[in-house]
């Protein structure tokens, strides 16, 4: 009789519904999406053609590549913009978000890679050009404060991301952990949308960092 109550109250805590509120220390698991079926396979952009399907071609390769020792043997042509950052005195941008500038900068042909100029007219526009000034974007190359405790949460409570893998990241720059564009995308793993590392719902991303 015990175990039957027991099984009918376990019933009726399966049946209620889950609120959708999302809190930071959720660790639930999100779709992952291989980077094969979202908008950095180049394929799906009108105008490109990769030379047989190889979807990684215009940001990796195995030989030759354009970067030295920057772990990501990287193929496609640096953006040449000199940006307004958000902060005055971070400089430009560092690598790892100067990678993703160089397409999203508007102005990089998006196929120009392997040493190729590209094609002029493949440039980015709208929403996905974020431009030279980057003034109105979140700030990158930013130091994550470790003086204020009260409004930013511990790196090490940030909740896993996409597929099982890392949440939001903070990256490692002339030794100071930084905010970059990685920080909150990843590039491969589109199965949030905007290839976010966690959901936007909630602003469940935000709240990893902030505590507001
Ligand atoms: C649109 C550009 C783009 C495409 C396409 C792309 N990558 Fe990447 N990849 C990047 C960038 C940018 C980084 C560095 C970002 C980072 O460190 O998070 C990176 C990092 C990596 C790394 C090193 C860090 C890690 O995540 O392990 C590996 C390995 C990698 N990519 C493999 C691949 C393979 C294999 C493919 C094709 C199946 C591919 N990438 C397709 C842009 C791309
Ligand atoms: C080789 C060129 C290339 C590189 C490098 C690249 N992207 Fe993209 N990205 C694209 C293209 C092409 C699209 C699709 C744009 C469109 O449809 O207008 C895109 C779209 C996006 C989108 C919007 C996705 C959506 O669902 O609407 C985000 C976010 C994004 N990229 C972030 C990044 C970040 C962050 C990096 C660096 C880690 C990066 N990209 C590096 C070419 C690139
Ligand atoms: C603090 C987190 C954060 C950082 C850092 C960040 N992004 Fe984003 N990004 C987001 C979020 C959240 C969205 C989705 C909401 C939106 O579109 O505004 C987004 C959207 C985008 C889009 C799609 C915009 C559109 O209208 O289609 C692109 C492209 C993009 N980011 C590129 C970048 C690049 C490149 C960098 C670095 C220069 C960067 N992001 C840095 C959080 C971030
Ligand atoms: C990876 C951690 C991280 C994430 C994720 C993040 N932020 Fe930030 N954010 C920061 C840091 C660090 C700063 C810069 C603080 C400073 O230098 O004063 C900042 C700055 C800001 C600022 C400007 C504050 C100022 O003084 O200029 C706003 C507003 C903001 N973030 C909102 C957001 C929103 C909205 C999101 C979600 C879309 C978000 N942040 C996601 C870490 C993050």
């Amino acid at each position: 009789m015990k175990r039957l109550v027991g099984l009918t109250i376990a019933a009726l805590i399966l049946a209620t519904p889950v609120m959708a509120q999302i809190v930071p220390g959720d660790h639930g698991t999100y779709p992952s999406v291989n980077v094969t079926n979202t908008p950095h396979n180049l394929n799906n952009y009108p105008g490109v053609t990769l030379p047989g399907n190889q979807v990684c071609l215009p940001c990796h390769t195995p030989h030759n590549a354009l970067l030295n020792n920057s772990q990501v043997l990287w193929n496609h042509a640096l953006t040449g913009e000199t940006f307004a950052m958000y902060t005055s005195g971070t400089g430009q941008p560092d690598v790892p978000s100067k990678l993703c500038l160089s397409c999203h900068d508007g102005v990089t042909a998006i196929d120009s890679y392997g040493g190729a100029a590209g094609t002029a007219a493949l440039v980015l526009s709208g929403g996905a050009a974020l431009g030279a000034d980057l003034t109105d974007d979140h700030p990158i190359g930013i130091a994550y404060p470790t003086a204020l405790p009260s409004e930013y949460r511990d790196a090490g409570t940030f909740a896993p991301g996409i597929g099982g893998g890392p949440g939001v990241q903070l990256v490692s720059i002339g030794g100071v952990m930084r905010v970059e564009c990685t920080s909150c995308h990843d590039v491969h793993n589109n199965g949030l949308n905007h290839f976010l590392r966690v959901p936007l719902e909630e602003s469940y991303i935000c709240l990893q960092c902030h505590i507001k």
